[in-house]
């Protein structure tokens, strides 16, 4: 499964692709007004570190919006996947810019009929909204179930992007239902490295380590 990490933070990105456990980047207009910063030049910023792959969101609700949009974002580096909102006019955009060859997140999924439309127009990735689901006491992992019985049933090639991840049991169980992604803030993922057992064994080891005699660093005798 592949791990994103959900924030326009470009020290955050930078942070965790140092550590090798990175495959992608979902941004949305939110987590980019937080970095007080023009998009583009965060996205630019985004796309220099190396990361793949990198949902930008349109802002526009029409087509032609949409599409000017997509078609401009996509043009700001090769690992851009253009996210667009699940709306009949975001399918229909979808549908556009991939005959162009362009990638596209439908994001905004909360339901399994949704994420039926967003594979028929050719989704690269389909993006449910987990922790939202479950905030409104309704069980997101479930559609994420559905979700992947419908694309096995018909064999659909859009992945299954699980989004609004709150915290490490949500990525665990993304994981057991063979999700494809899952996005997640930056104290999510730095969850997923910790045990306080790890912890634990590793300040034993080295208290231990200090009872072996050293090497004596004088050169052998001749
Ligand atoms: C990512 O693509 C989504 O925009 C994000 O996961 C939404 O998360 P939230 O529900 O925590 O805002």
């Amino acid at each position: 499964m592949k791990l994103f990490l959900d924030t326009a933070s470009v020290q955050e990105i930078r942070q965790m692709w140092e550590v090798g456990i990175l495959d992608g980047v979902t941004t949305n207009p939110s987590l980019v007004a937080k970095e007080g910063r023009p998009f583009e030049t965060v996205l630019r910023e985004i796309c220099a570190v190396g990361i793949p792959s990198v949902s930008a969101e349109v802002v526009a609700t029409d087509v032609p919006g949409m599409l000017a949009e997509g078609r401009r974002l996509s043009k700001l580096h090769p690992s851009i996947y253009v996210k667009t909102p699940m709306t009949t006019a975001g399918l229909e955009a979808t549908k556009t810019l991939r005959k162009e060859g362009i990638r596209v997140n439908m994001t905004l999924v909360f339901s399994a009929n949704q994420a039926l439309l967003a594979a028929k127009v050719g989704a690269s990735y389909v993006s449910p909204f987990i922790g939202r689901l479950d905030d409104q006491s309704q069980d997101g992992m479930e559609l994420v179930r559905d979700i992947r019985e419908i694309y096995r049933q018909y064999g659909f090639k859009t992945e299954i992007l699980v989004a609004s991840v709150r915290h490490p049991v949500h990525v665990l169980e993304a994981a057991k239902l063979g999700a494809d992604i899952a996005t997640m803030p930056m104290a999510v993922m730095e969850k997923l490295v910790q045990h306080p057992l790890t912890d634990l064994g590793l300040a034993r080891f080295l208290k231990d380590w200090q009872k072996v005699p050293q090497e004596s660093s004088a050169p052998p005798a001749r």
